[in-house]
């Protein structure tokens, strides 16, 4: 019989080190005409139809009051060939840096939202933000897409996972359990 005296206790400020978030997303906004982007490593699907996501943004980022006054963003998802920089993305503010030019992103307007989608991501999605309510307690947005685009050039490429600790994980291999999927047929 497993007792805990045979496992190791793990500080609970590294919680977020053991269970892999979604794929690092980068977030656009547009404040004032004035487009921009920051990286994202915590968010989650959250419902399948219609589609909803959940990301942390706080307010420390200069995307927060950009998120809350236009109620609007694109969440874009870059591929693993972008990891350097989606990091360097995330390592410097909107406040300070124009992102879309330091950083060479194509800016592609979209059809829902004011958000400039990135060119260079495999997907692209336009959302609304649709829920505020726990923003103030956790800096999580509920962001529902409303518009969804993909590169047709790139089949299905590689995202990668921040690890919580400056370690990234890349999609890898695929396991086809189709078969056993047997309760959610209408998924598949
Ligand atoms: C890998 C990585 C993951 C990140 N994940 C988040 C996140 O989930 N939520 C958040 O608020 N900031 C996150 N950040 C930090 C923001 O990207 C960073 O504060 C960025 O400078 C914000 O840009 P802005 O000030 O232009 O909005 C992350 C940064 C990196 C490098």
């Amino acid at each position: 019989m497993i007792t805990v005296n045979d496992l190791q206790a793990h500080p609970l400020d590294q919680v977020h080190r053991l269970i892999e978030p979604g794929p690092v997303i980068l977030i656009t906004t547009q404040h004032r005409g004035v487009p921009n982007v920051m990286t994202n490593g915590f968010n989650m699907m959250v419902r399948h139809a219609p589609p909803l996501i959940a990301a942390t943004v706080g307010p420390w980022d200069y995307s927060y009051q950009a998120l809350v006054e236009t109620g609007e963003c694109v969440v874009s998802v870059p591929t693993a060939d972008m990891a350097d920089t989606v990091v360097d993305i995330g390592n410097c503010s909107g406040a300070d840096v124009d992102k879309f030019h330091a950083f060479g992103l194509t800016a592609v307007a979209g059809e829902k939202v004011q958000a400039p989608l990135v060119g260079e991501c495999w997907a692209n999605l336009e959302c609304k933000v649709a829920d505020t309510s726990l923003v103030g307690a956790y800096n999580l947005f509920l962001l529902e897409p409303v518009r969804a685009w993909t590169d047709p050039s790139r089949s299905r490429p590689r995202l990668f996972h921040h690890r919580g600790d400056g370690t990234f994980s890349v999609d890898g291999d695929v396991l086809d359990l189709k078969d056993r999927m047997t309760k959610w047929q209408y998924l598949l």
